[in-house]
């Protein structure tokens, strides 16, 4: 697989205790969509606090490829100067979205209905990945996509000039689906619905409220119905990205494979669509607590404090909380090596067609280091080797994936030899101040 450029092979060394406080980049949903519903705002939109990973850059540049003026400001600050709902232009270019599947998903819906035509391409892990769960649903308001065989990047969409509203029951658990049909509806008459039969995170929702679009959401037997009116005026907004959950995982999982730890992650956004994870550790004996929560912007925020916990037991994790902590399962499976007994995790089809398929990549890497793993279609199990019983001492694969490369480095801190990566360079779509990050609470990374 062809990388991000020259590919950085790192060591985690087994640390001492780590301490001190993690703050963590912004929120990576929360960024992406904020560029493009404020590019899709008349007038300018403020954003602080935007993860500014490559993923989200790639977003950005995309919105200015449309039209959008997209401003830097320093220190996280942005400014969008939006366009309007049915504004965008034909872009000059083929649009380059990097290693992001949220990024091109989403674009693709927002300019599904608009009568122009657009190129979209990626790296070598996006242009494996599935583009029809959204050209299908796409192609339900007119929108046309032509790309390579199996729906993969490079694809070209030419955008519905008369589109019709759609209802759509989304066959997969994604908000990246949901999101597009609801990005899509904005330009289209009429009502768009989409049913979802297992809540996914719900960011695109809050947030077109938050502009001011007419959205509803409703429990029902068929699930969750979300209706949208079509070609709103959506204002412009002042928008504080929290930090990141997914982020979060990474110290909060360190600090509980690390002896001695103690350390403080503080303003984690716990949208109860997203915060899976914490639970997850607190069933399996975790020392981990929310501290000083509060609501900030709509949503619930806290401070996370995580120990050392030597104790942890093997679970079974709910397959009904899989989607609210579906990128979080490679580094749970990094602490499920250190805890007592066997963790399985099913309902997980999903994580086979991710940036990689991380059961996979995980597996592999697992095993490298001594870790007993077994896997099906749509599970995956690891056999709990206790908090001091985990060899360490391989080398794993990144598969171009930011969230198996930093699980492995987080691996390395608990584990008796280091663990070696052959590329950490795609920590940089989500998380580019890992290292130092890491190396300020104490763990030892070093770039080979
Ligand atoms: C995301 C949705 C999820 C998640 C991804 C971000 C989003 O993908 O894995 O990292 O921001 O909508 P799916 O929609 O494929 O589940």
């Amino acid at each position: 697989m062809s990388g991000h450029g020259t590919p950085i092979p790192m060591t985690s060394h087994r640390a001492g205790p780590l301490t001190g406080v993690a703050e963590v980049p912004g929120d990576k949903s929360i960024s992406h969509r904020s560029l493009i519903l404020g590019a899709m705002a008349v007038g300018e939109t403020k954003i602080s606090g935007l993860l500014e990973g490559e993923d989200v850059l790639d977003t950005g540049k995309a919105m200015q490829a449309l039209g959008a003026e997209v401003i830097n400001h320093g220190g996280g600050n942005w400014s969008v100067h939006g366009v309007g709902v049915g504004g965008f232009a034909e872009p000059e270019n083929v649009i380059d979205c990097g290693n992001s599947g949220t990024g091109v998903r989403l674009i693709m819906g927002a300019v599904a209905t608009s009568p122009i035509s657009v190129t979209f391409t990626g790296d070598a892990s996006l242009n494996g990945r599935p583009m029809a769960r959204v050209t299908d649903p796409l192609a339900l308001f007119g929108t046309q996509a032509v790309g390579r065989k199996g729906g993969r990047l490079p694809m070209t969409l030419v955008g519905a000039a008369d589109p019709v509203p759609v209802r759509y029951a989304t066959p997969v658990p994604s908000a990246q689906v949901k999101s597009a049909v609801l990005l899509a509806g904005l330009n289209a008459p009429g009502q768009t619905v989409v049913i979802e039969k297992e809540a996914t995170r719900d960011h695109s929702e809050r947030m077109l409220a938050g502009f001011g679009a007419d959205i509803s959401v409703e429990e029902t037997d068929e699930g969750r119905v979300i209706t949208l009116k079509g070609r709103p005026e959506l204002k412009p907004q002042v928008i504080a990205v929290p930090r990141d959950p997914s982020s979060a995982a990474f110290p909060v999982c360190a600090a509980l494979i690390t002896p001695g730890s103690d350390v403080l992650v503080p303003n984690i956004g716990l949208n109860p669509t997203r915060a899976g994870l914490f639970y997850t550790l607190q069933d399996m004996g975790a020392d981990l607590t929310f501290e000083n929560k509060r609501t900030e912007g709509g949503e619930p925020v806290a401070d996370l404090r995580a120990k050392y916990s030597p104790n942890m037991k093997g679970i079974e994790v709910p397959p009904a909380r899989a989607a609210s902590m579906i990128d979080e399962y490679p580094v749970l499976s990094v602490v499920a090596s250190f805890a007592t007994g066997t963790t399985m995790m099913a309902g997980v089809k999903e994580l086979r067609v991710k940036e990689s398929d991380r059961i996979d990549a995980m597996a592999r890497g697992l095993r490298a280091n001594g870790v007993t793993v077994a896997e099906g279609d749509d599970w995956w199990s690891v056999e709990g080797l206790g908090p001091d019983g985990v060899p360490g001492g391989g080398t794993c694969e990144s598969f171009l994936d930011h969230r198996i490369a930093m699980s492995f480095m987080v691996m390395g801190m608990g584990a008796n030899n280091p663990v070696s990566l052959d590329d950490g360079s795609p920590i940089a779509t989500s998380f580019p101040i890992f290292e130092p990050l890491m190396g300020g609470l104490g763990a030892k990374l070093t770039r080979n």
